[in-house]
């Protein structure tokens, strides 16, 4: 069998790499207030670094590659590093998650580099819900470039919106209306119980189910299939709709059984689950010298490890170690 399977045989072929912890947001529900403490400079993978694993793990199966972060933007030569993933090959699949804050400067740069996605985290179409939410940020900077990444021709363009029960739960049918005019995946997430934990309780999350019905309003949906190498949403279509809505549950519908991905941490860790607080150093040995069968070895850890299921149930009453800006959303 090609590929890399896990004791729950699950193909793995997704890798989630965060360049940076650092943002240049505060999302109420990621961050606390006065922030937190970012991982010095000498203690991020080096892009050298962060291309030896992706090249590693490419020969080993992967295929498919996401830079989050943080913020991954922020972090300086990230249009170099793209470039040298997409030269990879095995790499069939390149995109990178963002909050779009830096995403008017750097589109050119970034499409000129080689890539053809983004997902974009925009949680409220209101300028002061949003403001509120990002704890200072102007809605239209996100909102031009989210159009200036449009005429580059980046798609499809996937907008991200962690549904909060009090604060932007009123938006879902106006966030589900963008689809009608616009060839964006609009989709909704589930709140799950990591990040700025002081924000989360259970009351909070919207379930999928009532997103839904109440996108189902609108005029009914009908289910679209995903691609290939696809993520966790699943995903509509609104009548006469450009665009996609779709629905990522966490919380409702865990998606453990079809999990296809691990994570590197900025700081060099491999994270076979995004609830699990197991982690395999990787920084360490290739620091240390280790040659490309070592890595080949604690990647096979990784997969060993990777649980069967999260217990995002216990993460309700256990605080997790790291926010999700250092796991990488
Ligand atoms: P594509 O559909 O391929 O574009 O990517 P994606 O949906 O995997 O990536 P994206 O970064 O847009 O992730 C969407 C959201 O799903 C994240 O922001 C998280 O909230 C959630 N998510 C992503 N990966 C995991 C995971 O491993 N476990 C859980 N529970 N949630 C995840
Ligand atoms: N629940 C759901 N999604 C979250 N994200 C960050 N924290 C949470 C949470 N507690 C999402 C962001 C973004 C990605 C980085 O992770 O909205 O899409
Ligand atoms: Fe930054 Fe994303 Fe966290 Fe907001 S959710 S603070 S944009 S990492």
């Amino acid at each position: 069998m090609k590929g890399m399977f896990d004791r729950a045989n699950r193909k793995i072929e997704y890798l989630r790499i965060s360049i940076t912890d650092r943002c240049n947001l505060r999302c109420v529900y990621c961050m606390p207030e006065d922030g937190v403490v970012f991982t010095g400079h000498e203690e991020i993978l080096s892009y050298e670094e962060v291309l030896r694993v992706v090249n590693v793990t490419t020969r080993m199966g992967i295929s498919k590659v996401r830079l989050t972060g943080g913020e991954p933007l922020v972090r300086k030569g990230v249009a170099g590093l793209i470039r040298e993933i997409a030269a990879i090959p095995g790499i069939e699949d390149l995109s990178l998650t963002t909050n779009g804050m830096l995403l008017g400067k750097m589109a050119a740069e970034l499409w000129d580099a080689g890539l053809r996605r983004i997902n974009i985290s925009l949680d409220s179409l209101n300028p002061d819900t949003f403001r509120d939410l990002t704890r200072g940020a102007e809605l239209s900077t996100v909102l031009d470039g989210i159009a200036i990444a449009e005429t580059m021709g980046f798609g499809p363009i996937k907008i991200n919106v962690v549904a909060i029960r009090g604060l932007n739960d009123s938006e879902i049918e106006d966030f589900a209306r963008l689809t009608l005019d616009k060839p964006y995946h609009v989709r909704f997430i589930e709140f799950m119980p990591i990040g700025a934990r002081a924000l989360w309780d259970d009351t909070k999350v919207v379930p999928t189910q009532e997103v839904k019905d109440r996108v189902a309003a609108l005029g009914g949906l009908t289910p679209v299939k995903a691609r290939e190498l696809a993520g966790p949403a699943t995903l509509f279509r609104l009548p006469g709709a450009q665009g996609i809505v779709g629905f990522i549950s966490p919380v409702s519908d865990h998606f453990c059984g079809v999990c296809n991905r691990l994570r590197l941490t900025a700081d060099g860790k491999l994270r076979p689950c995004l609830f699990s607080e197991s982690e395999i150093d990787l920084k360490t040995p290739m620091r240390a010298g280790c040659d490309d069968a070592e890595l080949d070895r604690l990647f096979s850890v990784a997969l060993s490890v990777k649980p069967e299921g999260h217990g995002m149930a216990d993460g309700v009453k256990k605080k997790y170690h790291r926010t999700m800006s250092k796991i990488g959303g």
